[in-house]
């Protein structure tokens, strides 16, 4: 499930295309935006891409009622949301309990929960002058950013840094790859929780 440039999405198809993930493949590319360049990397792969945006579904029952059945309809075991900036309804949460991952671009419990997510989570951490900080891949739960952990990278803050060059730092070094490692472990069973 994506909602933007899709740089995630194109780090799993990519790890997927080059063996770093194996046994899985990408059967549905959700997105809550119709323009989101997400869709075009889902395209470009030959992977199918639905819509369920808030656009077309005004109300909020109506739109989480479609976000499920765009799920449904593609029988996922695994679903990931790669930049999904959405907050899924209890429903889907629900049936998919446990099968649910989220990449969140900050070392948690640092910097998440509701209202920090893209560049703003970057701002916060420059604000605050943390010398350290990362990505964590976590699997969803009711809360916001209060799930189980499963992988967490760090990575430098720098002396000058903007939020977008650390937005870009933190992608490269920690959720490019995180995220897939996570997706591989899942699909074949390995440990799940390192501490
Ligand atoms: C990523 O940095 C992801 O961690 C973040 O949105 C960006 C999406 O980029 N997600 C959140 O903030 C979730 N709370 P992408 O579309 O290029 O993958």
């Amino acid at each position: 499930m994506v909602s933007g440039g899709g740089t995630n999405l194109q780090a799993i198809i990519d790890a997927i295309a080059d063996g770093r993930i194996k046994g899985a493949k990408i059967v549905r590319v959700i997105s809550n935006k119709s323009d989101a360049y997400a869709l075009k990397r889902a395209e470009s792969a030959g992977i199918e891409g639905v819509v369920v945006s808030r656009k077309d579904h005004p109300d909020a029952s109506h739109f989480n009622k479609a976000l499920l059945e765009a799920l449904d309809g593609c029988k996922p075991d695994l679903v990931v949301l790669a930049g999904f900036l959405v907050v899924l309804s209890r429903d889907i949460i629900e049936r998919y309990r446990g099968r649910i991952i989220n990449i969140h671009p900050s070392l948690i419990p640092s910097f998440c929960g509701e209202g920090f997510y893209g560049l703003k989570v970057h701002e916060e951490a420059l604000k605050r002058g943390v010398k350290v900080t990362g990505a964590t891949v976590h699997f969803v739960d009711e809360g916001c950013d209060t799930g189980p952990i499963i992988l967490q990278k760090a990575v430098p803050v720098e002396e000058g840094d903007t939020p977008e060059i650390l937005q870009r730092r933190v992608m490269e070094q920690a959720e490019w790859k995180i995220l897939p490692e996570a997706i591989d472990m899942i699909a074949n069973s390995k440990e799940l929780f390192r501490n």
